[in-house]
C-alpha cells in the first residue's frame, strides 16, 4: 500500500534528514491546523451567518467580507501560540503584529486568509496563503524581506478536497486532507510544474489596459495554429489566485496578473509579501519560474508589506517568453 505519512511524520523526517527546526514544524503545524478551521467556516458559512460583507473596506480598500475576517482572526489566534513566532503580517491588517521581542531566528509569518473570497458564494475554490521569514540578529524588527530569504511558504486550497501545499526549499509536497481524520497526509509528493503547456489565465476584460509585451502574447496564444506560436491554447480564469496555481502544479500553464496601465500607480494587483513571493517560491521550487516582467518576484526588494506587484507565473518557458517580450520592448525604446 502506498505510505502517506501525515504532515508531522513528514517534517519529523525533515528535522532528521535536514536539521529542520521544530519551532518551525510547530508553526507549520499551526499553520495547517488554522486551515483546517478556516476550510470548516467555509463549509458552515450559511449556517453560522458568515456569508456576505461586514459592510467595511480592507487596508487594501476593498470590501470586506464576514469569512476575510473569520479567517484573518483564526490565522492569528491559532499561530500565536508559536513559541518563536516573532511577528504576523497579514493582508486583512494595516499594521504588523508583534508578539515578541524579536530574537535571532525567531520567525515572521506573512499570509493571505482568505484568497479569492469573491468565489464563496458561488461555491467555487478559494484559499489560504503564508509565507515564513527569520529574524537575522536580536531586536531586528525588518519586515522586509526578499522573497528568496523565505524558508518555508505554501497554500491551503478549500475545493473539492482541502490540500495543503508546502515548500520547506528542497522542492513542493502536497498535503491531501483526510476526511474523517483530519491529518493532511502526503499524496502529492514533489510537485513539478510540466515544462510544456498549451493554456494560459488571465483577466482577458483588462485587454485594453495591458502593455504591449502582454498584449503580444496573449495575442499570439490566441492566434493558435494559425499564428507565430503554431499551436492551440486553452484559456482559464477562475479569480483565485490558489486555485490557478493549483492547476499549474497539476497541469502546468501560465498565469498572469501583469501590471498594467489602470494598476501601475499601485504597482500591480497582487500582493508581494503574502500573495506573489510564496506562490513565487511554490512555483520556482516546482521547476516552474516567476517574473514581474522585468525580473525574478524572488529578488524584488519590498518597500512596504502591503506592496503590489506584476505577476507571470508558471511553466518556465512561456514566463522566460513573455519576460522576453518585455526585455524586447524596452530595448525598442
Ligand atoms: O488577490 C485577490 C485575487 O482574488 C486573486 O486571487 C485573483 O487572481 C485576483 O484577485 C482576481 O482578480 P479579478 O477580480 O481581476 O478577476
Amino acid at each position: 500500500m502506498t505510505e502517506r505519512p501525515t504532515l508531522r511524520r513528514y517534517m519529523t523526517r525533515h528535522s532528521a534528514l535536514d536539521g529542520l527546526d521544530p519551532n518551525l514544524i510547530f508553526l507549520i503545524e499551526d499553520i495547517a491546523s488554522a486551515c483546517r478551521v478556516i476550510g470548516n467556516s467555509l463549509r458552515n458559512a450559511a449556517f453560522e451567518g458568515n456569508h456576505g460583507l461586514v459592510g467595511d473596506t480592507n487596508v487594501q480598500g476593498e470590501d470586506q467580507k464576514k469569512l476575510d475576517v473569520v479567517a484573518d482572526e483564526t490565522f492569528a489566534r491559532i499561530c500565536e501560540n508559536s513559541p518563536r513566532l516573532a511577528a504576523l503580517v497579514s493582508e486583512e491588517r494595516e499594521e504588523a503584529t508583534w508578539l515578541k521581542e524579536p530574537e535571532e531566528g525567531d520567525y515572521l509569518l506573512y499570509y493571505d486568509p482568505l484568497d479569492g473570497s469573491s468565489n464563496i458564494e458561488v461555491g467555487l475554490s478559494v484559499g489560504s496563503i503564508f509565507s515564513i521569514c527569520q529574524v537575522e540578529k536580536d531586536g531586528d524588527r525588518t519586515l522586509l524581506k526578499k522573497g528568496r530569504a523565505q524558508v518555508a511558504a505554501g497554500y491551503a486550497i478549500y475545493g473539492p478536497a482541502m490540500m495543503l501545499v508546502l515548500t520547506l526549499g528542497h522542492g513542493v509536497d502536497g498535503f491531501t486532507c483526510e476526511y474523517g481524520t483530519g491529518d493532511f497526509r502526503l499524496t502529492h509528493p514533489s510537485m513539478t510544474v510540466p515544462a510544456k503547456t498549451r493554456e494560459f489565465a488571465i483577466n482577458a476584460s483588462r485587454y485594453r489596459y495591458w502593455q504591449s509585451p502582454v498584449r503580444r502574447y496573449v495575442d499570439e496564444c490566441i492566434a493558435g495554429t494559425e499564428g507565430p506560436r503554431g499551436e492551440a491554447f486553452n484559456m482559464r480564469w477562475t479569480a483565485s489566485m490558489v486555485a490557478e496555481v493549483h492547476r499549474i502544479l497539476i497541469r502546468g500553464g501560465v498565469f498572469l496578473y501583469p501590471q498594467d496601465t489602470e494598476n501601475a500607480a499601485k504597482g500591480g494587483r497582487l500582493r508581494l509579501l503574502y500573495e506573489a513571493n510564496p506562490m513565487g517560491a511554490i512555483i520556482e521550487q516546482a521547476g516552474g519560474a516567476a517574473s514581474t516582467g522585468t525580473m525574478p518576484i524572488l529578488d524584488l526588494m519590498p518597500d512596504d508589506f502591503h506592496q503590489r506587484v506584476g505577476v507571470i507565473l508558471g511553466s518556465a518557458d512561456e514566463v522566460n517568453r513573455v519576460a522576453e517580450y518585455h526585455a524586447q520592448d524596452r530595448a525598442a525604446g
